[in-house]
């Protein structure tokens, strides 16, 4: 009517066992600031509350383990205003965890070397995991977290251990993510077409995904047309399918 197009709604995919885990790179909080004027702070502010959603929404499509990229071990590098800025961001919303780990029942876990964070901080985020070990949905944020720094601390606990030799067993459990399965889909937003150090060793054989929408303007929608695109792939891991 009035030529105007309506725009079509996506269709809401629910996962099954081929679809247990994605992974978010949530980039382009900057920019979705910029283009409205703002400083990158107010950015990462809505790219906080777009997180939230889409946790919940891949809570709602039975998608029961989540990744999100939310600080990266260069990301020290960023203006200190920044970075405090995160960090504040982080402190509430361990707070809005408590609100929900119930209710959606949500196991958290931060994933990436805690020691560089203030004690105070690094006692919430141990007992944010303590407290949510007894839900069973998986939600990793990766905070301080570099995909090589991962594998050298993996290294470095099996020397510890006393191991002369390893398997790939043997680095997978010593990994921060040694209680999910790898990533079936890492999406990357904002245009940018690399994975950034993330999941190095666990992306192996994960689908990419990437889109031009800013992290800010991330939808429930752009959650659909990723997990619709990933049930067009045919994952072979290598071998003849
Ligand atoms: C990338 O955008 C985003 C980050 C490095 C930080 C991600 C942080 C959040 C989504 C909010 C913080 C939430 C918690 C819980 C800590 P960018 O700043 O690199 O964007 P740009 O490439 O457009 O500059």
């Amino acid at each position: 009517m009035f030529g105007i197009k309506k725009k079509q709604k996506s269709e809401k995919i629910m996962a099954d066992e081929n679809l247990k885990h994605i992974a978010f790179i949530m980039d382009g909080n900057g920019r979705w600031a910029k283009q409205k004027g703002m400083p990158r702070e107010f950015g990462h502010k809505k790219g906080a509350e777009t997180m939230k959603n889409i946790v919940r929404y891949c809570g709602s499509i039975n998608v029961n383990c989540v990744t999100v990229y939310a600080f990266s071990t260069e990301n020290w590098k960023r203006p200190e205003a920044e970075v405090n800025a995160i960090m504040e961001l982080l402190g509430q919303y361990i707070d809005y965890l408590y609100t929900v780990m119930e209710k959606d029942d949500i196991q958290v876990h931060f994933l990436g070397d805690k020691g560089r964070f203030t004690p105070e901080l690094r006692a919430r985020l141990e007992k944010a995991e303590a407290d949510s070990a007894k839900y069973s949905k998986i939600l990793n944020v990766a905070l301080n977290y570099g995909g090589r720094d991962e594998i050298v601390h993996a290294v470095n606990a099996l020397i510890k251990q006393g191991k002369t030799e390893i398997t790939e067993q043997d680095i997978e459990a010593n990994l921060y993510t040694s209680h999910c399965p790898p990533p079936d889909l890492i999406v990357r937003t904002a245009g940018e077409i690399r994975t950034s150090n993330f999941l190095m060793w666990q992306g192996a054989y994960s689908e990419l995904y990437f889109t031009d929408v800013l992290w800010p303007d991330f939808s429930e929608e752009d959650v659909d047309n990723a997990v619709k695109e990933y049930y067009k792939r045919t994952r072979r891991f290598g071998a003849v399918v």
